[in-house]
């Protein structure tokens, strides 16, 4: 059985072209024009685009005293609606817990998952039996290890243990991602707010400023370039972290950058909102930042400074959040998003002119599925490809509201917002997932997508290392000794 989108605009990260698609066992068989299949899907007026990958998700997660209300069900069903195809959630042991179980702990929860989905692995305490078992879980496919430089006492690794976990990500050919904000500034400035009666949600933002993120970003950056292996940094959110990942590219670094839909779009104010629930809602770390940092990051995606827009979808209730009344380090820290990125990111990056439509599906699809090595099987349209597919019509619009989402908690904080440009229909490797807009995502369809280490990037790397590695001078004239 064969389906084909007809009279569709392809738009890839390099390319704008009028095609057809035909589709057949998951996968793009051809592109061409004029051509026929059993089921035809009008793409008359829309842009035929890679499915969205959102390399930044937490489903299902045990964090803070409690778990992040959507599982890989809701989950991915709210990635589908919006246009994204695959999710990469991480895998996060308990300190002291071993990888393996933690592997087992999330194909467990990832059963009823409706698109395909990858691992990172999260390194939350160091010790030979982590170092042992990096290994195994990159021969399981999870060649990318997330380090939270904050989240003191619970998640957070120090620099030691940091730059061993990269040393070890370098022999492995991984991927190190950080969290970079400075846990011990942040621990201390949290308690100096309290101790003053500044317990609110406002006080989270204040807790956080740009300079803990700031110098964090650039201390990975270093311990990185120490350790010879490229960096992921997760979340960037202010320009003094923006800055230090653009000196280190403009150096010939391997630096990338990754900005969220949440940050490139609300700010600061909305932490000094009246109502405590809705600023609460909005708790996440980093937190929101003032309209220059917002420019700075729009600025960097224009320029390629940094690379990927994605949402650390970590959705609580309001009534979770609310374990953070009189003490805003109780709130559970995170937000949604997944079903909203593509709409909202086309509203205001495509439609205002900050964004071409290439760039679009660069930064939502493409460059991700490079720098995490599934390209092309992901992030690109192109025969052989797996068909997660968008067909985009530009003209549609919608208001979002919590009462219409996919997500189960009971608000958004994109709220009230118009958008304009959402997917007319959604495939996941070639099944229909939305239908004329409407979602009929099926649970269980979603696959593990197995990832190999050793990309470009990381042999450069380790070749350049070795050319500069610390050599003895063999010399002829030496001097006795005691003389
Ligand atoms: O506030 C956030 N970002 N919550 C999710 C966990 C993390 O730090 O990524
Ligand atoms: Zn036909
Ligand atoms: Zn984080
Ligand atoms: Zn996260």
């Amino acid at each position: 059985m064969t389906k084909v989108i007809r009279n569709g605009t392809i738009v890839t990260a390099d390319r704008t072209y009028k095609a057809d698609v035909l589709v057949k066992d998951g996968k793009i068989v051809a592109i061409g024009n004029d051509i026929h299949g059993d089921h035809e899907y009008d793409a008359t007026g829309c842009y035929v685009m890679p499915g969205g990958i959102d390399p930044h998700t937490h489903l299902e997660m045990p964090f803070m005293g409690t778990y992040s209300a959507d599982d890989f069900e809701s989950g991915t069903r709210a990635a589908l609606s919006g246009g994204t195809t695959m999710v990469v959630d991480f895998c996060l042991p308990s300190p002291g817990q071993s990888l393996l179980e933690a592997i087992q702990m999330w194909d467990n929860k990832s059963g009823r998952a409706c698109c395909d989905y990858s691992f990172h692995m999260a390194i939350t305490w160091w010790g030979e039996q982590v170092f042992n078992e990096m290994p195994e879980v990159v021969k399981r496919g999870i060649p990318t290890f997330k380090h939270f430089m904050a989240y003191k006492g619970a998640l957070m690794v120090d620099d030691d243990e940091m730059f061993s976990s990269f040393q070890r990500c370098a022999e492995l050919g991984a991927l190190p991602l950080v969290h970079a904000e400075n846990g011990d500034v942040v621990a201390q400035l949290s308690q100096k707010l309290l101790a003053e009666g500044n317990n609110g949600p406002e006080g989270h933002a204040y807790s956080r400023p740009p300079e803990v993120e700031g110098e964090a970003t650039n201390r990975a950056i270093m311990i990185a370039d120490m350790a010879g292996v490229p960096l992921y940094v997760v979340h960037t959110s202010c320009e003094q972290s923006h800055e230090a990942i653009r000196r280190a590219r403009q150096k010939g670094m391997r630096v990338f950058g990754e900005p969220l839909i949440q940050h490139l779009v609300l700010d600061e104010t909305e932490y000094f909102n009246k109502d405590w629930d809705h600023s609460a809602r909005r708790v996440m770390s980093p937190p929101f930042r003032n309209k220059q940092h917002q420019d700075s990051l729009w600025a960097g995606l224009s320029a390629g400074s940094l690379q990927v827009v994605a949402t650390d979808h970590c959705a609580f209730t309001s009534e979770q959040k609310r374990f953070g009344v009189g003490d805003f380090t109780k709130i559970p820290n995170g937000t949604g998003g997944l079903e909203d990125r593509l709409p909202v990111l086309w509203t205001f990056g495509v439609n205002t002119g900050r964004l071409t439509p290439n760039e679009f599906v660069a930064v939502t699809s493409t460059n991700i599925a490079k720098i995490l090595n599934m390209y092309p099987k992901k992030g690109a349209i192109l025969e052989g490809a797996d068909a997660d597919i968008i067909v985009w019509d530009p003209e549609k619009t919608k208001t979002i509201s919590a009462k219409a989402q996919q997500s189960v908690i009971d608000y958004n904080v994109f709220e009230g917002i118009e958008v304009k440009g959402l997917p007319r229909y959604v495939f996941t490797r070639g099944e229909v997932a939305v239908n004329d807009g409407k979602v009929e995502a099926r649970p269980g369809h979603g696959e593990f997508v197995a990832r190999e280490p050793h990309m470009a990037v990381n042999k450069a790397l380790s070749t350049w290392k070795e050319v500069v590695a610390p050599r003895k001078i063999e010399r002829t004239g030496i001097p006795a000794t005691g003389v």
